[in-house]
């Protein structure tokens, strides 16, 4: 069975007030109609197909090419308007899905549901419904007396007998293409806001004598859909608590979830502890056994098992199992650490590695570098990597000792096991085994007394 979701995402969303299309905004680090998307995919859909409209090339820019399909509303007349223009690419199918773009707390359990309830059912169209607290704005379910389904009012063409049903659409149905369309070529803008519903097929459908069925859940949170940033916040809220819930089901421990930051797509082992104030983005994975936090912000980065990082930054890094960074570090981008590496307070490190069980425990930038294993990096060194034009490598092999306060000028490569005098500046390259200093003799002079004339 030919079996495709079409997701409405053409509109403007006036109430974000906003220069980009609502459904790109992110929450919870991921774009809102990603959220739907992954949730699509989930459930098994063969193919997604984005209704784009306004905004468009900033909605089709968040896919990689062909993962999924687009067709265009050149014109935002309405939901049913919307969906028409999938006709193209979904006629031939037998089964849609039909979803909006602006939920991002959908989950693949919820759509489930309808698409089994659907398919059970025999019917040509399955609205999901759900009963909320406040209905205002949403479409309302209408039921016959025998509790089937009538109609959906939308809130402004609703009488104040409708207006208190809380049962209200989801915006979210399976129906059955070749009804679907027939039924969507006999609908008319003659409502409130002279627009095309996509809720009116139901009615036709029904009307016809066609089985229309309402599948109710409680899938409060799953339909939330965000109109503005108010309600973008509060879609945030409820995604972080749900991934933190599950993060902390899977044994890892947060100390304080409401100060904890998490998108959705990391991962974490088990046994690691994430003290408050601490932000992990993007596809950032860390290992088991790890202490994070507290105040760190860590972006898609790789960390191993047993790391041990507080208040830091780091971004687009690596680092390997047992590593101690921070406090108050900075690891940049290419910044790759092998086993055992100690990166202390005050040091940034950037596009270099350090190989296994190598220190720069305070106040280093390291930058362009490629340091061996057992390296010890004396305080306030710093690679002069930039010579205002290029940017140079400097080597530092395996067991070299680089005293305190040393200036590598790039390129420069310092041989196995050597040297450096504290405080020197190092241009040249040093073989190994070598002791290289660079430092004016130290003279000790005769103090002058304080007041003393000046002749
Ligand atoms: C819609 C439903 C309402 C339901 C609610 C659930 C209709 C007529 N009403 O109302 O019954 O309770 O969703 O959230 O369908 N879109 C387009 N092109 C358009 C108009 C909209 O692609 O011309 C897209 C929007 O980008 C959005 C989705 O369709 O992702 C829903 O549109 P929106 O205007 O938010 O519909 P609601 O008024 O919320
Ligand atoms: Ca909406």
């Amino acid at each position: 069975m030919k079996f495709t979701a079409v997701i409405l995402a053409a509109g403007k969303g006036v109430r974000m007030r906003s220069q980009l299309p609502k459904v790109v905004h992110r929450v919870a680090g991921k774009p809102m109609v990603v959220h739907v998307t992954d949730a699509a995919r989930q459930v098994g859909v063969e193919r997604i197909v984005l209704v784009v409209g306004h905004g468009r090339q900033a909605v089709e820019d968040l896919f990689a090419p062909g993962v999924v399909e687009f067709a265009v509303q050149e014109e935002q007349l309405g939901t049913g308007h919307a969906l028409m223009q999938a006709q193209e690419k979904v006629g031939q199918d037998e089964t849609i899905l039909v979803l909006a773009g602006d939920t991002p707390l959908l989950q693949a359990a919820t759509l489930q549901g309808l698409i089994d309830y659907h398919r059970e059912s025999g019917a040509v169209a399955t609205v999901l419904s759900t009963e909320v607290e406040d209905p205002y704005g949403y479409g309302r379910i209408i039921r016959d007396a025998s509790g089937s389904f009538k109609a959906i009012v939308e809130e402004k063409d609703a009488s104040e007998a409708d207006k208190i049903i809380r049962e209200i659409n989801s915006g979210m149905y399976c129906l059955q293409v070749q009804d679907a369309f027939s039924a969507l070529a006999g609908i008319s803008a003659s409502n409130a806001q002279g627009e095309y519903y996509v809720t009116d097929i139901l009615q036709i459908l029904k009307d016809e004598g066609k089985k229309v069925e309402i599948f109710r859940m409680d899938a409060r949170e799953d339909i939330y859909g965000v109109n503005d940033r108010v309600q973008m916040a509060q879609a945030e809220e409820i995604l972080r608590r749900r991934k933190n819930e599950a993060l902390m089901r899977n044994g890892v421990s947060i100390i304080d979830p409401r100060s904890t930051f998490i998108d959705s797509e990391v991962e974490i082992a088990i046994d690691t502890i994430i003290y408050p104030g601490t932000i992990i983005e993007g596809r950032t994975v860390i290992g088991s056994g790890c202490e994070i936090g507290p105040g760190t912000r860590i972006t898609s980065s790789i960390i191993g098992n047993n790391v041990l990082i507080e208040n830091s930054r780091i971004k687009e890094a690596q680092v390997g199992d047992e590593c101690t960074i921070g406090p108050f570090a900075y690891l940049r981008p290419q910044a790759i650490l092998h086993r055992g590496v100690k990166v202390g307070d005050f040091v940034e490190i950037k596009k270099s590695t350090m190989g296994e069980g190598s220190k720069a425990p305070h106040l280093s930038y390291i930058g362009d570098a490629i340091v061996g294993k057992g390296v010890n990096i004396g305080a306030g060194t710093i690679t002069c990597n930039y010579d205002g034009i290029n940017k140079w490598e400097t080597v530092l092999e395996d067991g070299v000792f680089i005293g305190s306060n040393t200036n590598l000028v790039a390129p420069v490569k310092i041989g196995t096991n050597s040297v450096t005098g504290a405080g020197s500046t190092i241009t040249r390259d040093v073989p190994a085994n070598t002791l290289a200093v660079e430092r004016a003799e130290q003279k000790n002079l005769k103090k002058r007394s304080k007041g003393a004339a000046k002749k």
